[in-house]
């Protein structure tokens, strides 16, 4: 399928989709989150796709946010349209049965961060710098972003991050638990990559289950997450994968997954 403002390129089944704006920092406009939204229900529907990397086109910008010159004429009913737009597409990105990866290489600020947020696992480069200065344009988050930095960084993080508006270098964010690592720029695809390709060595339904129930379970009482987590060890032992697992294991040789 093809993108006005995203790339994809598939290799090694590792997807690397780009969002790539340049005249506007990659940030996203209607147009791109629908291509969101298009390209993972694409890259689900593709047996070769076992993980994806998310990046920003360009050298300054992971995605700078939403569209201001869009939403500046907004009715509120038009703001609230577009919120859900955003909304289903990181939606569509957060199901997605295998893992997601953030490679922040720049600015992600506001419905950028809120992009990475929607994402499994959050690596930047050095330079990045992250924030919501949504208040500061007298707007909030509108993607996600209030709720999924909550449950990342706690209420009292979240707060001081909505309310101030403050943009945090990458250093400050990995301290606040909101990235996992901070590399240097010309490190960043490769690390991702890295380790993308040993979570590709693993059998594909168990990572896609433990990607669930984490999602899932954070969610419910722990009562419930459990017995969704019970539930779910059973369901392993009837793929052909766990009796591979651990009879290579026991065998002593490596394990060869099929996805089934
Ligand atoms: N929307 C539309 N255009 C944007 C943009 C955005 N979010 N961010 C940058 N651009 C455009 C600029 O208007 C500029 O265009 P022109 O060349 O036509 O003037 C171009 O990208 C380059 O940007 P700058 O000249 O501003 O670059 P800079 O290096 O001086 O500053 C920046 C970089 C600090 C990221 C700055 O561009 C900036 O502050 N951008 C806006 C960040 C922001 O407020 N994001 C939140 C948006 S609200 C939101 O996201 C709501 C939501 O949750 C749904």
């Amino acid at each position: 399928m093809g993108y006005e403002n995203l790339k994809v390129e598939i290799a090694g089944g590792i997807a690397t989709v780009t969002v790539d704006r340049p005249k506007a920092l990659n940030a996203l406009n209607s147009q791109t989150l629908r291509e969101v939204a298009a390209v993972a229900a694409e890259l689900e529907a593709n047996p070769a796709v076992r993980a994806l990397i998310l990046t920003g086109g360009g050298e300054k910008a992971f995605v700078a946010g939403a569209d201001i010159s869009e939403m500046a004429g907004f009715t509120s009913e038009q703001g609230r349209a577009f919120s859900a737009v955003g909304h289903k597409a990181f939606a569509a990105l957060e199901a997605l049965p295998f893992p997601t990866i953030a490679a922040i290489n720049g600015f992600a600020l506001g419905g950028g961060l809120e992009l990475a947020l929607a994402c499994d696992l959050l690596y930047a480069s050095e330079k990045a710098k992250l924030g919501f200065p949504e208040a500061s344009l007298a707007v909030i988050p509108g993607f996600g972003g209030t709720q999924r930095l909550t449950r990342l960084v706690g209420k009292q993080r979240a707060k001081e991050l909505v309310l101030t508006g403050d943009r945090i270098d990458a250093a400050k964010a990995r301290e606040y638990g909101l990235l996992l690592e901070v590399l240097p720029a010309d490190q960043l695809m490769a690390h991702c990559r890295a380790v993308a390709e040993r979570i590709l060595k693993n059998g594909p339904v168990a990572v896609a289950q433990g990607k669930r129930l984490i999602e899932q379970g954070a969610d419910l009482d722990l009562g419930a997450a459990n017995a969704l987590e019970q539930q779910a060890f059973g369901v392993m032992f009837g793929t052909r994968d766990q009796k591979e697992g651990m009879e290579a294991f026991l065998a002593k040789r490596p394990a060869s997954y099929e996805g089934r």
